[in-house]
């Protein structure tokens, strides 16, 4: 191909086929079987960042590099649409707490502001980076960031900053919480972030969040907030119907927003609102079981034909994992979720839930995002619940370090 050094091997793009691929997850329909597009005995080249070739295994071209994936499964690296890693300190007596009898409320999110206002730059650096280590050994290649523990314009602004180097998406979640000095003005508040605080971190964000719920920001604020992000460029997803029911699915349609993440607790009419729509539901059952909540009824949006993502929601409050296939084994065991469907929501439905179509499939073009499993199939994932399965990750065509 074309070379811009003129030699046959340029020594900074090195390309690698992973042959002898049991069963190969493209998400490509068109590619393969059922809505995975199942491939046998398969392989898969990367060059460079990018997949440059998909096929049966007696096919493959030949390459700078061979690895061997012995028959096991090979998945698009996990799409983790929803977490919240610029954040310092931790939360279990809360957590035990709760597992005690003590109900989670959006409160708890000012204990961690707290921490974060008082940590330095590289402590929220290292720690962001070794979530982010955490879930790429997990198999996760694709990480979306919000703010939400400064709740000031200097502090939203350098939360943005340092979750820009390391996430593949950033999003402004000024309105997480009423931070405690505006405990008497909500309104205020509400303005600083639709203005000054906006203005400080539209730059380094695509994407505007609310946690639009009782105890945190009602319709009229979270339309406020989510229409400036909209004039400032950014698009909107909302934290809906997390803890009750409420309003913010229907905002987050209303508004055309990429994703509704949680619901939880949905009426017909949310429901309908949904599958009418092009906003995923991004389900984060992690949550649900780390507050004891009931979980969300994944069956129920299926049927009814609204995209359905699977995402960790990782924090230090309401979630403390990172870990993708423990919310996969969560939604086929206790949200009804087949295997597959599950698998394809923490992957394509991830890419959906971020407007992305260079992840979450495994078809040339794409980014070089691969995840070899320590087993023969996708369904060992939610099968061996708990058990370490990753036997190899790439990102953006680099190997993960072990
Ligand atoms: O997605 N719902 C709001 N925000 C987080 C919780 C953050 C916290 O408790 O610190 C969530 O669950
Ligand atoms: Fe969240």
């Amino acid at each position: 191909g074309a070379d811009p050094t003129g030699g046959g091997c340029d020594a900074g793009r090195v390309s690698t086929v992973i042959t002898d691929i049991g069963e190969l997850v493209t998400n490509d329909p068109g590619r393969g079987d059922g809505a995975l597009g199942l491939l046998r005995d398969a392989a898969v080249v990367i060059d460079g960042d990018a997949v440059a070739w998909v096929g049966p295994a007696r096919r493959a071209p030949a390459a700078d590099e061979r690895y061997d994936a012995a028959g096991r499964a090979v998945l698009p690296g996990f799409v983790d649409s929803h977490a919240h890693l610029v954040f310092a300190g931790e939360r279990a007596e809360e957590f035990a707490a709760r597992m005690s009898g003590r109900p989670y409320t959006a409160g708890g999110i000012r204990t961690t502001v707290a921490r974060t206002r008082a940590a330095s730059d590289d402590d929220l650096r290292a720690n962001l980076r070794r979530l982010v280590g955490e879930m790429a050994r997990q198999g996760t290649t694709t990480v979306e960031c919000k703010s939400g523990y400064g709740l000031t314009v200097e502090q939203e602004e350098r939360c943005l900053r340092i979750a820009a180097e390391t996430a593949d998406e950033v999003t402004f979640l000024g309105a997480h919480v009423v931070p405690p000095e505006y405990a008497g003005d909500p309104a205020g508040y509400v303005r600083l972030v639709a203005t000054e605080m906006l203005a400080a971190c539209a730059p380094h964000a695509r994407w505007i969040d609310v946690f639009c719920e009782d105890g945190a920001f009602d319709a009229d604020q979270s339309r406020e907030i989510l229409t400036a992000g909209v004039r400032a460029g950014l698009t909107p997803r909302v934290h809906a119907n997390q803890l009750g029911p409420g309003p913010g699915v229907r905002l987050a349609v209303e508004l055309g927003a990429a994703s509704a993440d949680h619901c939880t607790h949905l009426t017909d009419a949310d429901v309908d609102a949904l599958a009418s729509a092009g906003t995923v539901a991004t389900l984060l059952p992690g949550v649900d079981f780390s507050t004891r909540q009931p979980y969300p009824d994944a069956r129920r949006l299926i049927d009814a034909g609204v995209t359905v993502a699977l995402a960790t929601d990782c924090n230090p409050g309401s979630c403390y994992t990172s870990s993708m296939p423990f919310c996969i084994a969560l939604a086929v065991r206790d949200l009804r979720m087949t295997p597959a469907e599950a698998v394809w929501a923490a992957t394509a439905g991830g890419a959906r839930a971020l407007r992305r179509d260079d992840v979450g499939r495994l078809a040339p073009g794409a980014r070089a995002d691969v995840l070899v499993l320590d087993a023969p199939s996708h369904v060992h994932l939610a099968y061996r619940p708990g058990v370490p399965q990753v036997a190899a990750v790439w990102k953006a065509g680099r190997r993960v370090p072990a």
